[in-house]
């Protein structure tokens, strides 16, 4: 029997549970399929043919996300999913480490996940992200400062990827000279992120994966020898002072502040700015009155986020929406859904750049909500208002840039513009 016959032999099938996603039309605007799903079948078991056991479900509106990221009931933990015990030989082999031996706070629930986030937590008090403004500023100059006067340009090129990077180098205390080569092994790995397709993939080794951790692991040998003012060296000292990390943890949370750190600060700024470009009255709105930049973050978060799903497990048989989710069933969480449902955000489809109250779930909520929320806002706002800044008459140049394929983080190739 050759490889592919015993694939297709498999007891746990082949599917694929984003494939209503992955069209060119739902990579452009998930938004008109997601309020189909949330009309029609608002808690919804995802085809996975020829498999059998707890399955896979998709939530889309705003109250049922809310109450399964707040419950404690609803684990982090991948191994408690059946559909991932069972088919973990065929996961992309990043998402299998992620989920068993490089497990960062991600993927921990209480107690671990307490004592992980707590440590961490003191890099990115709000005090501590205010005191980069002035840096992050200045990074943002020098990178504008770099595209030709006149010429047309990139902006996910130019400054939305290179910016969170050199910010998150910094932060962490890798060398900030290098975010190019960490930016290329992270979008390497982050790719494999929304491709939990059952279709016979065979694991193989991610050579980014190895090379970013092997790359961490220098550095966090060099700062236990040498210790500097960044995030890795006072994580070393709060291992060796009251063991508060394990050395696999310390490597996770390097390789999760890198990965999650730049990623997805990107798309807000491209994301963003092709929203503004869309909507000429909203961009007059804003260049008009700077001063709604805050509110105006918060509603691109909402309008066009980064992250658009993320995944819990039932850890005991519940109920959701009038459907029975069983024990070890996974359930993808429909953050970009929740964040256009009409019940909660009035006129959901239009770019109100002023909407106030705002309670989007961008950066999720509860005991996971997004540990970078306040230092991904800072950098979104210094980028937007620079660039408004300087280029009073910023125009795109293609009316529909492309989405990368992945309907997990979602995020633009390219932004050409002209000025
Ligand atoms: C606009 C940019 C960003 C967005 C939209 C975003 C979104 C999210 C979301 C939705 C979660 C929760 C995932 C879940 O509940 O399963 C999360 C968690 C997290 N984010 Fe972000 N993030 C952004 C930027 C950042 C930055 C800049 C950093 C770090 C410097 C960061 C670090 C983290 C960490 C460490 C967690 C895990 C927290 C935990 O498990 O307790 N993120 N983020």
């Amino acid at each position: 029997m050759n490889e592919v016959q015993e694939t297709q032999a498999s007891p746990t099938g082949n599917f694929d549970v984003f494939l209503p996603l992955r069209s060119q039309g739902a990579l452009e605007n998930p938004f008109a399929i997601y309020s189909l799903l949330r009309s029609v079948r608002p808690v919804m078991k995802m085809p996975t043919e020829g498999y059998d056991g707890a399955g896979v479900w998709f939530v889309t509106r705003y109250e049922d996300v809310h109450s399964i990221l707040r419950d404690p009931h609803f684990s982090v933990d991948r191994m408690r999913a059946q559909v991932i015990r069972d088919n973990f030989e065929r996961l992309p082999s990043f998402l299998q480490q992620a989920a068993q031996n490089v497990r960062s706070m991600l993927t921990m629930d209480p107690p671990d996940h307490t004592r992980v986030r707590k440590l961490v937590n003191k890099a990115f008090t709000p005090k501590r992200v205010e005191a980069l403004r002035h840096h992050i500023e200045r990074i943002v100059e020098d990178l504008l400062g770099e595209i030709e006067p006149g010429q047309p340009f990139d902006v996910i090129d130019a400054v939305a990827a290179p910016l969170p990077a050199i910010v998150i180098a910094e932060l962490l205390g890798v060398p900030a000279e290098d975010h190019r080569q960490f930016k290329s092994w992270a979008a390497e790995i982050v790719a494999s992120i929304g491709q939990p397709t059952l279709q016979g993939n065979r694991p193989g080794v991610s050579p980014a994966a190895e090379k970013l951790f092997e790359y961490l692991g220098k550095i966090i040998a060099e700062r236990r020898q040498e210790p500097r003012e960044d995030l890795i060296s006072a994580m070393v000292l709060a291992q060796e002072e009251n063991d508060a990390l394990t050395d696999m943890e310390l490597l996770a949370t390097s390789n999760l502040i890198l990965l999650a750190g730049h990623e997805t600060t990107t798309n807000l700024i491209g994301n963003g700015l092709l929203a503004l470009l869309r909507e000429p009255d909203e961009l007059d709105r804003l260049r008009n009155d700077l001063s709604l930049l805050p509110t105006a973050i918060e509603e691109l978060l909402r309008y066009d986020g980064p992250v658009q799903s993320t995944v819990r497990i039932a850890s005991e048989d519940t109920e959701i929406g009038g459907h029975e989710i069983i024990e070890g069933s996974l359930v993808l969480v429909g953050i970009g859904a929740a964040n256009h449902d009409p019940a909660v955000f009035e006129d959901p489809e239009r770019l109100d750049l002023g909407r106030d109250p705002n309670p989007h779930l961008a950066f999720g909520f509860g005991a996971h909500f997004c540990l970078g929320a306040q230092l991904a806002r800072l950098e979104g706002e210094i980028a937007l208002r620079a660039i408004l800044e300087r280029f009073p008459n910023l125009k795109l140049r293609i009316d529909t840039p492309k989405y990368r394929p992945n309907p997990v983080l979602r995020g633009l190739e390219s932004l050409p513009v002209s000025q």
